[in-house]
C-alpha cells in the first residue's frame, strides 16, 4: 500500500522543478504521432475479436458557444444547431462503421464524453447516440459512464438535461468551474455565476451521480492567493468527490486565442505557486488525498481507494479505476489505442465529415509502439499510477534486468536522488513525497523522446 503522508510543499521547491514536461496521459506522447493510413487501423479492427479484454470508449464533442481565453482543448466555436446535428450524424456513422468489424464479444467498462462541451448536445441527440452505442456494444454492469459538463449549459433547463443523462446511464460527471471570482471570469471570458455552479452541483448530487469532479485552474489572469482561497473554500463546502486542480497550460503556439490574455494580468510566478500551495493545503485539510500534483480525491472515493491499493490507471482523461486494455476514440481529434498502436482522428471538422462521407475511417495520425516503447510505457505508466517501480516486476514482465537495461538512465536517476525526488534500492525506485508531487519529472527520465516536443511547464 502507498505511504500517504500529507505532502507539504514550499514555493521554493516548486520554482526549482517548474520545467516543461509532458503530462504522460500517453507514452509516447501525442507530438510523436506521425501520419498514418487507415489500413493499419482496419487491420487492428479485424484482429479485435481475438481477445475478450475490456474496452474503453472516448467520444469527442468539440462544440462550445463561446471560447474561454485560457482554453487548451480541441474546440469548434459554434452557435448553429444544424452544424451540430450534422456532426452527430457523422459521429454515429463512424461508430457503426467501426463496430461492423467485430462482434460484441468485448464489453465496454468505460465510456467518456469529452470536449469541447459534450452537454451542448440536445436531449434527443444524447438519446440517439446512447441508443446506437448500446446497439453496437455491450457494457459491463458496473461500467463507468462519464461526461464533462459545463454548468452554463445545463443550468437554465432546471435539471432536465441532467435528468436525461442520469436516465441514459451516466453515473459520473465532471464540472468545469476554473474559478468563482467574477473578475477572473471576466478576464478569461467565461461568465459562470456561483449560483450556476452550486445549483448544478446540487442537482447532480440529488440525481445520484457519484465520483463528482470539479475542474479548477490556477495561474489564470487576476487570480491572487487571497481571491483563490475564497474559491477553494466555497467549493470545499460542496464536498465534491474529486478535484482536478490544473496549472494554466499556456501554449499560445498551439492555441493563438490565449494571446488575448495579457501577460501583465497573469499572477507572478511566486503568486502562482502560492495559489497552488495554499489551495493544496486547504484541500488536504478538508479531507482530500493528493494524487500526484493535480488530482485530489475525497477519502472513501473510488479513486482514493485505488490510489492506496495501487490499482489506479491512467488514460487521456486522467486517472481512472476501470482498467481497460484498449480504447476506441470517436469524433474529431479523438485518440484510440488498439493493441499497442495509437490512432488519432483528423483535427478539422470538414475533413472529418468528408472522410466519413467518403466511407473512409477519419484517422490521420498514429504511432505503433516498438518493443522498447512498450517497456518504457510500462515504466512510465507504473510510476505515474503507482508512484513506485518494482524492478523485479519489470524483470517478470520483460525478462530483462532493470539496472542493465536502463544503464543509460543511471546518471539522471542519481540527479533525481540528489534533488530529493527519489530513493533507489536494489529492488525499487521509490519517489519521495516530493517526487510523488513531481512524478512527471521522475517519469520523464524514461522518456526516449524527451526534447522533441514543446510542453507546458510542470507547475
Ligand atoms: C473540455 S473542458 C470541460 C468541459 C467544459 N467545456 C467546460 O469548460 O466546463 C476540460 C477542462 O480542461 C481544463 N483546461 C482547459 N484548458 C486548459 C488550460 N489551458 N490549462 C489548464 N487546464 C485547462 C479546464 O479545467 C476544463 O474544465
Ligand atoms: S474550457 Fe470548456 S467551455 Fe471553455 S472553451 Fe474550453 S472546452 Fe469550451
Amino acid at each position: 500500500m502507498i505511504r500517504t503522508e500529507v505532502i507539504r510543499v514550499d514555493p521554493a521547491s516548486l520554482a526549482k522543478f517548474d520545467r516543461p514536461v509532458p503530462r504522460y496521459t500517453s507514452y509516447p506522447t501525442a507530438p510523436q504521432f506521425h501520419p498514418i493510413a487507415q489500413d493499419l487501423l482496419i487491420e487492428k479492427l479485424h484482429a479485435f475479436d481475438r481477445t475478450e479484454k475490456l474496452l474503453s470508449i472516448y467520444l469527442h464533442i468539440p462544440f462550445c458557444k463561446s471560447m474561454c481565453l485560457f482554453c487548451g482543448c480541441s474546440v469548434v466555436l459554434n452557435r448553429q444547431p444544424e452544424r451540430q446535428e450534422r456532426y452527430v450524424r457523422h459521429l454515429i456513422q463512424e461508430i457503426e462503421k467501426t463496430a461492423r468489424y467485430f462482434s460484441k464479444k468485448r464489453a465496454v467498462s468505460q465510456l467518456h464524453l469529452g470536449g469541447g462541451t459534450p452537454t451542448s448536445l440536445t436531449e434527443e441527440q444524447f438519446e440517439i447516440l446512447m441508443a446506437r452505442l448500446h446497439e453496437c456494444f455491450d457494457f459491463t454492469e458496473e461500467a463507468e459512464i462519464s461526461i464533462e459538463i459545463d454548468p452554463r449549459t445545463v443550468f437554465e433547463d432546471e435539471g432536465t438535461k441532467l435528468t436525461v443523462l442520469r436516465r441514459l446511464g451516466f453515473n459520473r460527471v465532471s464540472f468545469g468551474v476554473q474559478d468563482l471570482d467574477p473578475a477572473v471570469q471576466e478576464a478569461v471570458k467565461r461568465r459562470q455565476t456561483e449560483e450556476m455552479t452550486v445549483i448544478t452541483y446540487r442537482r447532480a448530487r440529488d440525481l445520484g451521480f457519484s465520483g463528482i469532479n470539479i475542474d479548477l485552474i490556477y495561474g489564470l489572469p487576476l487570480q491572487t492567493p487571497a481571491s483563490f482561497s475564497k474559491t477553494a473554500e466555497k467549493l470545499l463546502a460542496l464536498k465534491p468527490d474529486r478535484i482536478a486542480f490544473y496549472s494554466y497550460a499556456k501554449v499560445p503556439w498551439l492555441k493563438p486565442h490565449q494571446k488575448a490574455i495579457s501577460d501583465s494580468d497573469l499572477p507572478s510566478t511566486e503568486d502562482k505557486f502560492r495559489i497552488y500551495t495554499e489551495a493544496r493545503e486547504k484541500f488536504m485539510d478538508g479531507g482530500y488525498l493528493a494524487i500526484g500534483m493535480d488530482h485530489f480525491a475525497l477519502e472513501g472515493d473510488s479513486i482514493a481507494n485505488a490510489y492506496r491499493e495501487k490499482k489506479l490507471t491512467r488514460n487521456f482523461q486522467g486517472y481512472t479505476v476501470q482498467l481497460a486494455d484498449d480504447m476506441l476514440g470517436f469524433g474529431l481529434t479523438s485518440i484510440g489505442f488498439l493493441e499497442s498502436s495509437f490512432f488519432q482522428n483528423v483535427k478539422a471538422l470538414e475533413d472529418y465529415q468528408a472522410k466519413i462521407g467518403n466511407g473512409e475511417m477519419p484517422v490521420s495520425r498514429g504511432f505503433s509502439l516498438s518493443e522498447e516503447d512498450i517497456r518504457r510505457r510500462f515504466v512510465i505508466q507504473t510510476l505515474m499510477c503507482h508512484f513506485e517501480l518494482d524492478k523485479f516486476e519489470f524483470f517478470r514482465c520483460f525478462g530483462l534486468d532493470f539496472d542493465v537495461h536502463f544503464s543509460q538512465e543511471k546518471e539522471r536517476l542519481k540527479l533525481l536522488k540528489r534533488e530529493g525526488l527519489i530513493e533507489e534500492t536494489q529492488e525499487k525506485i521509490l519517489p519521495t513525497p516530493l517526487g510523488r508531487l513531481f512524478i512527471r519529472i521522475v517519469a520523464s527520465v524514461f522518456d526516449a523522446y524527451l526534447g522533441t516536443g514543446q510542453f507546458s511547464r510542470a507547475v
